[in-house]
């Protein structure tokens, strides 16, 4: 795969979102009207990951290959992941941890750490996390939609 870029997502990027999101949960998805919400808000930053290189003939769009949402609370010590994807061609590429490495380096800037809560069950993703420092502080009995068990998150420097 090219080289892919990080930025910060623009309304633009809306329509690619939703699509990323759609094929990605069948639980508890943002909806079209919560990605306006956060693509504007100053209490959130949403990072999206496209595909580098392209090539100067093709007409085609870049693909959206990955998101990740974070609500950077002011009233709070901590950030806090509210949602990341990329897309299944994509994964296991280094995308995910690249561009959770960019929301630290931010958070760091004024936050003193992040929390998330992830599925009990999503090895890749509890597995990520903890390769980055995140460690489980809570158990959340039920907390997805889907009846699901979660695990809350948290690092802190
Ligand atoms: C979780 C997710 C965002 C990870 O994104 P990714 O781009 O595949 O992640 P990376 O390629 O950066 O991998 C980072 C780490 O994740 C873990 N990982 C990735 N793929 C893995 C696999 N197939 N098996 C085991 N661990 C894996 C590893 O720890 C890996 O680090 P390493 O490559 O140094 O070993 C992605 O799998 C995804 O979108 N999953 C579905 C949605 C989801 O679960 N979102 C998170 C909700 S809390």
């Amino acid at each position: 795969m090219d080289e892919f870029h990080i930025r910060q997502a623009e309304p633009g990027d809306l329509d690619a979102l939703c699509q990323l999101e759609a094929a990605t949960f069948s639980y508890d998805q943002i909806g079209r009207r919560s990605f306006r919400y956060l693509l504007q808000s100053k209490s959130s930053l949403v990072l999206v990951c496209y595909q580098g290189a392209q090539s100067a003939r093709s007409t085609m769009p870049p693909a959206l290959l990955g998101y990740a949402i974070v609500l950077t609370r002011k009233n709070s010590r901590y950030w806090r992941l509210y949602s990341m994807a990329t897309s299944a061609e994509a994964r296991g590429r280094g995308l995910g941890k690249a561009m959770l490495q960019e929301i630290i380096h931010r958070a760091k800037q004024s936050a003193g750490g992040m929390r998330l809560e992830v599925k009990c069950d999503n090895a890749i993703g509890i597995g990520l996390y903890r390769q980055l420092g995140f460690e489980v502080t809570d158990l959340l009995p039920e907390y997805y939609s889907d009846n699901s068990d979660g695990y809350r998150m948290q690092v802190s420097w």
